[in-house]
């Protein structure tokens, strides 16, 4: 997990450097890499100029920064991983935190809206992460998600640190958590050869500078497995907008 999300975002910063400014948005784009994808979600959570986004697990700041630039949103990105947050600074200028999402340091009702792309499949306490983000939600405001979901019982050629919830406890954990699914899709439709081919030439270049090193193999193994399970429809990709509830009461007698 460390060599994927804090090794890989330094080197594609730094390849995205050497390359040009209009590499950036498509290769920091880590769990997402789609336009369509994140147009989807801007649209579902309605954000416009001004809206407070709150990308929580924001990675190198790809979706932030493209949500930014087209709907004038004022993003805050918040990374636990140090290299991450100082890709995403350097590459966007965006305001980072450095914190796990586990304990969000915003006061609670301040967010818009809120972001959680690619994230949740590689947190196994999802429920205090979704609980957190609702927390600094304000009233009726929207979540954003991506989330790879599993077919069926959790698969032994999972990435290392990948927990894959089924459907059934995605909409429950998001019920507890006081969100109520509103709309959910798997099709928003291929990135075009424009930004296709800009991703993928940034990860040719990190892979041309880095392949020979330890976190480099361990990342390329983690995305062949994740690649895998997409393949043989083992897991699929979900965006998912939900918009804030009240948690469901919990009695004790
Ligand atoms: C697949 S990447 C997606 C990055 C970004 N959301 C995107 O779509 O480009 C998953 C990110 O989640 C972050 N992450 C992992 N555990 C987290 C946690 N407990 N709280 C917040 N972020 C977390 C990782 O460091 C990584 O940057």
């Amino acid at each position: 997990m460390v060599a994927e999300f804090n090794d890989v975002a330094g080197w594609t910063a730094d390849a995205v450097e050497q390359l040009g400014d209009r590499y950036a948005i498509p290769a920091a784009c880590r769990g997402s890499s789609s336009p369509a994808a994140l147009a989807w979600l801007a649209e579902a959570c309605e954000l416009s100029a001004g809206t407070r986004l709150l990308d929580v697990g924001a990675g190198v700041g790809g979706p932030a920064a493209w949500a930014a630039e087209r709907f004038g949103v004022r993003p805050l990105l918040l990374e636990p991983m140090q290299t991450a947050c100082r890709a995403a600074a350097r590459l966007f200028g965006l305001p980072v935190i450095t914190a796990d999402g586990a304990r969000i340091p915003l006061r609670t009702g301040s967010i818009d809206a809120a972001w959680c792309l690619g994230v949740l499949c590689t947190v196994e306490d999802k429920a205090v992460l979704l609980g957190e983000i609702h927390r600094v939600l304000r009233p009726g405001a929207s979540l954003g998600l991506l989330v790879a979901v599993a077919r069926g019982p959790a698969s032994q050629a999972a990435p290392d640190g990948n927990y894959f919830p089924t459907q059934r406890e995605l909409v429950s954990l998001l019920t507890r958590a006081g969100f109520r699914l509103t709309e959910q899709t798997n099709r928003p439709g291929d990135a075009p050869l424009s930004w296709s081919r800009r991703a993928e030439e940034v990860t040719a270049l990190v892979t041309a500078t880095h392949r020979a090193t330890r976190a480099y193999k361990l990342a390329a193994r983690q995305g062949r497995r994740l690649n895998h399970l997409l393949a043989t429809d083992q897991i699929s990709m979900q965006l998912i907008h939900a918009v804030v509830t009240e948690r469901e009461a919990v009695w004790s007698y």
